[in-house]
């Protein structure tokens, strides 16, 4: 596997790869098993799968988890390697940012909702990151987590309105045996926090299973989840949300075919977001 760290090193890499399909995983390391199906995933679909770490400080806001975001090069190289991924992207902040950084790229009313109510510049770090990603990867291909289905829906949104030529494709949640979604924030968790936290899981569940037993409702399903998750002291709701797929815009009623029930809450300083849809990202 080959590791790069410069713009110019990567430009003179990609070029070797002409004429061949590339999947990318844009990822900020501290890798789980979720991105390493997304990985998976590429490898069986594309003749190269290149990956990039990089700890965007562009998508955390002031007093969130930038500094203390979790980073492990080595057991990342070790796993990206075991997989066969061809081409590590590792840039440092400098690289992506140069001091007089001033282009932001913004999805304007997706990004407003959901997560981007507490977090409102949250987005717009994605996007103007994953936009210069693309840009020097070239991928025909790109991989995202359905865990972040607000962030997969806004970065097809990007793709399809300034006309990239890539296709995006979301891969469902993976989870602990308990149910927790993976993600790297979970080793923030504590055990009695962790025990909290698998609340979000299980009132997701619980509103799946209202579902399919024909309950349509929206505010009923919204009202059920939070009363379930109050229970528990320890856990600050964020939000609990039934919208649409397609445009975020909240649903009176479920829609079989475009419905995203997300939630987002904290448990200590523990930000933690999880969800399920009907129908396709
Ligand atoms: O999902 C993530 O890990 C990040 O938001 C991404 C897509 C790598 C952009 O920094």
């Amino acid at each position: 596997m080959r590791i790069i760290k410069t713009i110019s090193g990567f430009r003179t890499e990609r070029k070797k790869y002409a004429n061949q399909t590339i999947g990318f995983i844009p990822t900020m390391g501290y890798l789980h098993q979720g991105h390493l199906c997304l990985i998976d995933q590429s490898i069986k679909e594309n003749d190269i799968t290149i990956v990039s770490i990089f700890v965007n400080p562009a998508q955390f806001g002031p007093g969130e988890d930038f500094n203390r975001y979790p980073r492990d090069l080595k057991t990342d190289t070790k796993h990206l390697k075991q997989r066969g991924v061809d081409v590590l992207f590792f840039p440092e902040n400098k690289t992506m940012y140069r001091d007089d950084f001033s282009t932001y790229v913004e999805v304007t009313d997706l990004g407003k909702v959901l997560c981007g109510k507490s977090r409102p510049t949250h987005f717009r770090g994605v996007t103007t990151v994953v936009l210069k990603l693309f840009n020097l990867v070239q991928p025909s291909m790109a991989y995202f987590g359905q865990k972040d289905a607000q962030q997969a829906i806004i970065i097809k949104k990007m793709v399809r309105d300034l006309d990239l030529d890539l296709h995006i494709r979301v891969m469902p949640i993976v989870r602990d045996e308990d149910g927790l979604a993976l993600s790297s924030r979970n080793r923030y968790l504590s055990a009695s926090d962790r025990r909290s936290a698998l609340l979000l899981s299980k009132v997701l569940e619980m509103a799946k299973k209202l579902i399919s037993d024909g309950q349509k409702d929206c505010s009923y399903l919204i009202e059920t989840m939070r009363n379930n998750l109050k229970a528990d002291s320890s856990i600050v709701i964020d939000y609990i949300e039934i919208v649409s797929l397609s445009h975020l815009r909240k649903l009176e009623k479920i829609n079989p075919k475009n419905t995203l029930v997300a939630a987002a809450i904290k448990v200590g300083t523990t930000r933690l977001i999880d969800n399920f849809i009907l129908g396709e990202i």
